[in-house]
């Protein structure tokens, strides 16, 4: 992806290199970065056209196959911010996430938990003109990896924003509140303390749906002191 260059006061983003995190030992850079500059087509396009290219919203993981995937229903509801907390509009958020039982539909996803053949964990989102956006899918499960012995991903949600153009392309995750495998999970620890719970949603009575979904609210702040942390890669 494009380099993001954070400014000092982002201090919230994970380094390139965090030995814990065992494969950014061998992907992050070895060398001092060299900054690309990016052409006017490269910042601006294609935006406002992100529909044309993508197709409409999908923000119901739960309704795109014959029946509803197994699992807790959930609401997640949030606005992308800048750094003086005005609402940036027309921000496309991809989503993806695993099942249920903690299984993503990836062929390279050989754990042993279920496949739902209900569920493909895979949407998008667009901030209307508050910066708000919303999505319905069911709370992904924790999932083994091989970063170390017994290592396992706390329950998370991957987003990906698209600014005016790819190049402005930024990937967090979404984490949930009530979730005991956070604080030992490598790639959340790779995030400074004071920033990790930027990366926490907050469970939400008012966003919670009666008798159908349990609410999570989200904000992204995409700079400054408040800024949520960001990935430099896309796993
Ligand atoms: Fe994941």
């Amino acid at each position: 992806m494009a380099h993001i260059h954070f400014t000092p006061e982002d201090s919230a983003q994970p380094p390139s290199l965090f030995p814990p995190y065992a494969s950014t030992v061998a992907r992050s850079p070895k060398h001092p970065l060299i900054r690309i500059p990016q052409t006017l087509t490269e910042i601006t396009g294609p935006a406002g056209t992100w529909d044309q290219l993508m197709g409409p919203a999908v923000a119901d993981l739960t309704r795109q196959h014959a029946a509803e995937p197994i699992g807790q229903r959930i609401a997640i509801s949030g606005r992308v911010l800048d750094e003086n907390r005005r609402p940036v509009a027309n921000t496309v958020i991809e989503i993806w996430q695993c099942n249920a039982a903690g299984r993503y539909i990836h062929a390279k996803d050989q754990w042993d938990a279920p496949i739902d053949p209900n569920f493909t964990g895979a949407g998008r989102v667009i901030t209307d003109a508050d910066g708000a956006y919303r999505f319905t899918t069911i709370r992904p499960g924790a999932y083994p990896w091989g970063n170390h012995h017994n290592a396992w991903r706390p329950s998370h949600i991957h987003l990906s924003l698209l600014g005016p153009a790819f190049a402005t392309r930024l990937v967090t995750q979404l984490y949930f509140p009530d979730d005991p495998l956070i604080e030992i999970d490598a790639i959340a620890n790779a995030v400074p303390l004071e920033a990790r719970a930027r990366m926490v949603a907050r469970f939400d009575i008012a966003t919670t749906q009666p008798n159908y979904a349990l609410g999570y609210l989200f904000d992204i702040v995409l700079r400054g002191q408040a800024a949520t942390p960001f990935e430099t890669d896309h796993e």
